[in-house]
């Protein structure tokens, strides 16, 4: 086995937020010509959370940073640096992370937002890992927070099936020299935007009636391509982050891939021989929460015992843009 890399940053806390509704598979087939099978069958999916009317990003974005600054020991005003990521953003501007801020009371922080698709909180991690390398910053806060349910189209069944809402949070500081970032990766291929994307709503078309009534302020996505490149990518990534941080697949606890669908997850895992047994799935409970669902994952496998200190977590993730990152990170 090869010496791992020196890490600069660790994950001192981490903290999950999601809304108390609950949608079923069985709601949904009141809404839109679907069966609780089909959904199960073909993403995995069974139920997902969604925000009520009086609550929104932030405050699940706040919710779940709360949680991981307890557990890192730090409070608000210690915070020197907020990485929101998210693509659904309660605001064209300012920033939703200024928002946070503001309910956090983290008054000595810059923050900003960050926008990566599913792939969201990796590349915050990778970004967070460099600011504590370089010394910007002593500590970073990095959500990825998502109010997807608001920009789901729900008379749409081929997506509508597919999203859910949640927040997680990490803290990063410098390595103790045990707990560590050990690699971080991210690409993106933008010649591929139009196959996931939300048409209207930006510059290119602003909000108008036409746009309301041709519903182009949802997602729209290519299901089928979505499907066959995040397999092809995410399997070179996973590849590139187990390679950066000079290990082998054996030496890996877990795999704790983006949950979009479990028949994504299952043919990357059976390509590079990671057996079922060592990977972090969920998606069953909250669907596809874009950059909240690694550290969902995250969080519940380590809360149930399943992660344990010292233990190598293969993070993978793929989204719009194309987008796609991944890292290996000792908790
Ligand atoms: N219920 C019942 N039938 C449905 C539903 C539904 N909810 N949705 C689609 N169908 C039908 C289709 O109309 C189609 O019918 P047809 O054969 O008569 O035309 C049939 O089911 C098959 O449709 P496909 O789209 O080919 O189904 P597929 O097996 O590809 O599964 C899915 C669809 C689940 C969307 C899959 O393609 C997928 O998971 N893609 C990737 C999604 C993803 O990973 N996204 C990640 C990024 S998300 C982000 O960045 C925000």
């Amino acid at each position: 086995m090869h010496s791992p890399v020196q890490p600069g940053s660790m994950i001192a806390g981490l903290g999950t937020a999601v809304p108390d509704r609950i949608l079923t598979n069985f709601d949904l087939e009141k809404m839109v010509e679907t069966s609780d099978q089909w959904i199960r069958e073909r993403s995995g999916i069974e139920r997902r959370h969604i925000l009520g009317a009086d609550e929104n990003n932030s405050d699940l974005a706040a919710a779940a940073a709360k949680r991981a600054l307890d557990e890192a020991g730090l409070k608000p005003e210690d915070v020197e640096c907020i990485v929101l990521a998210t693509i659904t953003q309660e605001h064209p501007f300012p920033a939703t992370a200024c928002l946070v801020q503001a309910k956090l009371g983290a008054t000595h922080a810059a923050a900003f937002d960050l926008s990566a698709a599913c792939s969201g909180f990796l590349y915050a991690l990778q970004l967070g890992d460099s600011l504590i390398r370089s010394a910007a910053y002593r500590n970073v806060l990095v959500i990825g927070s998502e109010a997807l349910s608001r920009v789901t189209d729900w008379q749409n069944r081929s997506t509508c099936v597919l999203f859910g809402d949640g927040a997680g949070a990490a803290v990063l500081v410098p390595s103790d020299g045990k707990r560590g970032i050990l690699s971080t990766y991210a690409k993106s291929d933008g010649r591929l935007a139009e196959l996931l994307w939300i048409p209207a709503g930006g510059t290119a078309r602003p909000a108008s009636r036409e746009t309301v009534d041709q519903r182009l302020h949802f997602i729209q996505m290519e299901g089928r391509e979505v499907f066959k490149h995040a397999v092809r990518t995410m399997t070179d990534a996973v590849k590139k982050a187990v390679k950066l941080a000079r290990l082998e697949f054996t030496d890996i606890d877990w795999l704790i891939p983006h949950q979009a669908n479990i028949r994504i997850i299952e043919a990357i895992a059976e390509r590079v021989h990671i057996p079922r047994e060592r990977i972090v799935v969920n998606l069953q409970e909250y669907g596809n929460t874009s950059s909240a669902s690694i550290p969902l994952a995250m969080d519940e496998a380590r809360r149930d015992g399943r992660i344990q200190p010292g233990h190598k977590c293969l993070l993978v993730a793929f989204g719009g843009g194309f987008t796609w990152a991944s890292s290996v990170v000792v908790l």
